[in-house]
């Protein structure tokens, strides 16, 4: 195993795009940030230096980070973020994973432009379990912004209503062909022709699910969120904001150019949102220049590609899902809306004159402001957070929509749940269909778990588990909870320590729609995570 030292430092950069010249916070002055590039078993540090205006915190998305909470990042969960002119050095060890995973910012939105891949190789003499592609390529799908995230961030907390939209997609950074100013920059993939390429897809958008396709060639899914799959062959692909996709691709058409292209999956009723259409072009070398072919990409609503998409992958993993499970829980997660006593105050912009919220069983999660969650708990900091989140729904929902304007309302609080060390976990995650059915990607750090089922409408526990995937359920750790339907998880809870659990969407994430699961094994915090390390900045 390699030590691997990286310096990352926040700063702002001048780049241009979709005509206009626009100031972005970035790492190094790269957009997107840094590739990392290290294997199983390698340890990690990642000494970040806030050259920037703004607090901020990274997270490595997707990396377990066994009894050290102190390296995952959220900014207010585990640790306070780093001020301007501060630093702070996250060091970790990769335990026994491999696959795509990313890092980025997880403070506000500014993970809008501060992201990367982090690419986990297996081991020295171990090997991909599908033949070694000839070469390979990250491919981060973005979404581009008209104002500065942070702008965007505090404009939505101020004023209730929704954020604005993203104006362009981008594939590494780049909105492509079918912008305005952006041919230039269109990214472009090389090929040789009967080559087999890997592509390492990341959903780092802020907001938006997206279906992705190339024209004329077939993708052979073999990855997800860094747990391998059992082959699986597609034309589209559906990826939520979190997640990652490996897929195979073999150059097997006649040598040309063929657009890779990418536009939104909309599942909220009656939402604006940016239909365009980001490209890449994957060209063959030696090919003669013609124009590239677009590829047909499903209607921005089709539920229906994306759920077969989804619930056809099947997981390889070394590991056996339970059959048992000690806990087992609903988390109802959906939208909400705040009534106003002045529904024409600026602060309520939002339906009617309201405020959006959302919720986990109707808790709309508050950040603390003065120290992090993980802090407080080790230090024994009484207030900051309580340890009473419902763990049934407190109301009787209907989940098909039809709930009474009186349970729109959702209670604000830093609620945890508290979870008994190495406890087999279930969590079914039924989307409230409050305001709109919405597909939400629902990410828990620290874990991996098992997708054993999903459907639509209401979850049934009487006759749904019966038809669970016990067998060979794909592992991951960001999932879409389908809208108007439910996911059900499983995962072994053992990793002590406060774990974020949230939706991926960013906007959802800022009006609560999170809670953090609190893994603890009865002997206290000093004896169960590692001692946080020096330089942890304080709020
Ligand atoms: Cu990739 Cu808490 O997020």
């Amino acid at each position: 195993a390699e030590d691997h030292y990286h310096q990352f430092v926040i700063q702002t950069a001048t780049v241009n795009r979709l005509c206009k010249t626009r100031n972005i916070l970035t790492v190094n002055g790269q957009f997107p940030g840094p590739t990392i590039v290290a294997r199983d078993g390698d340890s990690m540090a990642i000494k970040v230096t806030n050259a920037g205006p703004y607090n901020i915190s990274l997270h490595w998305h997707g990396f377990r980070m066994l009894r050290n909470p102190w390296a995952d990042g959220p900014s207010y969960v585990t640790q306070c973020p780093i001020q301007p002119g501060g630093s702070y050095t996250y060091r970790f060890t990769i335990q026994n994973q491999e696959g795509t995973l990313w890092w980025h910012a997880h403070t506000g939105f500014l993970r809008a432009t501060v992201y990367g891949a982090f690419i986990v190789y297996p081991k020295l003499g171990s090997y991909f379990p599908f033949n070694i592609p000839n070469r390979e390529y990250p491919i981060l799908l973005g979404e581009w912004f008209d104002r500065d995230p942070m702008t965007l961030f505090k404009q939505t907390q101020f004023t209730g209503g929704a954020p604005n939209t993203s104006v362009a997609y981008t594939i590494n950074g780049q909105p492509g062909d079918l912008y305005q100013c952006s041919s230039q920059g269109t990214i472009r993939f090389q090929v040789n022709a009967g080559e087999t390429i890997l592509l390492r897809i990341i959903n780092s958008g802020l907001n938006q699910e997206l279906f992705f396709s190339i024209a004329n060639h077939r993708m052979t899914v073999v990855a997800m969120d860094a747990a391998y799959t059992k082959p699986s062959t597609t034309g589209v692909l559906m990826i939520g904001p979190g997640q990652t996709i490996n897929v195979l691709v073999t150059a097997d058409q006649p040598p040309g150019r063929y657009y890779m292209a990418a536009h939104a999956y909309q599942t909220a009723m009656n939402a604006a949102f940016d239909n365009t259409t980001t490209t890449s072009i994957l060209q063959y070398n030696n090919a003669p220049s013609s124009r590239p072919i677009l590829p047909v990409l499903p209607a921005f609503n089709d539920t229906a590609t994306s759920t077969a998409f989804t619930s056809r992958i099947r997981g390889l993993s070394k590991i056996q899902v339970f059959q048992n499970f000690d806990v087992s829980l609903l988390f109802t997660v959906g939208l909400g809306l705040i009534n106003c006593t002045n529904p024409n105050s600026p602060r309520c912009q939002g339906p009617n004159g309201t405020r959006f919220a959302a919720s986990i069983n109707n808790n709309s999660f508050v950040l603390p402001r003065t120290t992090s969650l993980m802090q407080a708990y080790y230090q024994g900091i009484p207030g900051v957070f309580t340890t009473d989140f419902p763990p049934v729904p407190p109301i009787q929902f209907n989940y098909t929509g039809n709930v009474p304007r009186g349970l729109w309302t959702p209670r604000k609080g830093t609620k945890l749940f508290r979870v008994k060390y190495g406890s087999n976990i279930q969590i079914v995650l039924q989307d409230t269909s409050i305001v709109t059915i919405e597909d939400h990607p629902m990410h828990v750090h620290g874990f991996h778990f098992f997708v054993v089922g999903s459907g639509f409408g209401n979850f049934n526990p009487r006759t749904d588990p019966a038809r669970f995937n016990l067998v060979d359920p794909p592992v991951r750790n960001t999932i879409g909870t389908p809208p108007g339907g439910w996911v059900a998880i499983r995962f072994k809870a053992d990793n002590p320590g406060i774990w974020f659990l949230h939706c991926h969407i960013d906007s959802h994430l800022s009006w609560g729609l999170a809670t953090a699961l609190l893994v603890e094994n009865g002997v206290g915090p000093l004896q169960s995570v590692i001692p946080p390390p020096p330089d942890l900045p304080q709020c």
